[in-house]
């Protein structure tokens, strides 16, 4: 028989939803909540660490995540899905946990260091962004989660939760199961240059794109860089565009095509064609019950009230028991 695990994730509402998101994270996520008890939230508190500065682009992007999510196949019915900042308890048990979590700990967490030195324009230089991983742990301990899925760059964050929770069960008695990360395969897709697909590289392709502007970006990928004419042999384990193909026209037979290009009888240009085409059949769908949410603001509204009065309902009991756990229930 398999686990039945309890399932935390989270996303920060700093852009619109891209395809490197949809193939590393969601995918993942809707297929998890088949089988699972899995709650995702939009994490605007842990948005807000870095971007203070500028909250009402985190408001804006609220809705929009939501409308992607549940275009791409997140299902309410499934899942509780529900924003952080709408759940008070978050911030209460961020605060208990602070108390049991040594300075150290967070100093030495090599992401903290990283994005510190990676974003030097913004001050970082901050209680609450060096107390990141203690609100990321309030967000999963909460719901008892046992597994979440986290991309390689969380999976310090995740080692705090699990010290967190130890060091919690050891204080005030045994209460909360540590989580296992389930590691998400990062980079399934590069960006349409090569790199990492960023929104703030403009290597995006975003779901909710106009498809006229997405068949222009694929148009002009680089394939593989090293095969400068049609007759010489390519290699699609080098090609940039490959990996989408294998993703977004998985039916297509890609060995053939593999084959086409290694014996140069196949060019880029016919690479293309097939993935624009391909790409549309994908995106078609995902925009049509995009455009139909956006038209309903009342439909979106009331799957996030839903998912909000399920989680709340959990918090609030999980804040009894660890209050009273604490010596703190009034
Ligand atoms: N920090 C995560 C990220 O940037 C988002 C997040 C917040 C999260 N709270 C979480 C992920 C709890 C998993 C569990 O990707």
């Amino acid at each position: 028989m398999t686990t039945v695990h309890r399932i935390v994730s989270g996303m920060r509402p700093t852009g619109p939803l891209h395809l490197g998101h949809y193939f590393g994270v969601l995918q993942n996520w809707i297929q998890l909540q088949q089988e699972h008890n899995c709650y995702f939230f939009i994490a605007d508190w842990h948005a807000l660490t870095s971007e203070y500065g500028s909250p009402q682009n985190i408001a804006s992007f609220v809705p929009e995540l939501l409308i992607d999510w549940i275009a791409a196949g997140l299902d309410p019915q499934k899942s509780t899905i529900f924003r952080q900042s709408d759940i008070m308890e978050h911030a209460e048990l961020n605060l208990l946990l602070g108390m049991i979590t040594p300075l150290g700990w967070l100093e030495r967490n090599p992401t903290y260091k990283e994005i510190k030195q990676e974003l030097v324009a913004k001050d970082l230089n901050t209680f609450g962004f060096l107390g990141y991983p203690v609100l990321m742990t309030a967000d999963i301990l909460m719901y008892h989660a046992t597994m979440v899925p986290v991309g390689q760059d969380q999976l310090p964050h995740l080692e705090l939760c699990r010290e967190i929770a130890r060091r919690f069960n050891y204080f005030y008695g045994s209460y909360f199961p540590e989580p296992q990360a389930q590691l998400t395969e990062s980079a399934k897709l590069p960006g349409l240059d090569g790199r990492k697909m960023s929104k703030s590289y403009g290597n995006a392709i975003s779901l909710g794109e106009d498809l006229q502007e997405v068949r222009k970006k694929i148009m002009s990928m680089l394939t593989d860089t090293a095969r400068q004419r049609l007759k010489d042999p390519g290699d699609p384990d080098n090609c940039n565009l490959f990996p989408y193909l294998s993703l977004v026209a998985p039916d297509e037979n890609l060995d053939q095509i593999r084959e086409g290009c290694t014996q140069a009888t196949r060019g880029c240009m016919e690479c293309k064609k097939l993935l624009a085409a391909k790409m549309e059949e994908f995106l078609t769908p995902i925009q049509a019950k995009r455009n139909e949410l956006k038209a309903n603001p009342d439909l979106v509204r009331s799957i996030l009230d839903q998912g909000t009065a399920k989680a709340r309902e959990e918090a609030q009991r999980s804040m009894h028991e660890i209050r009273d756990k604490m010596g703190m229930e009034r």
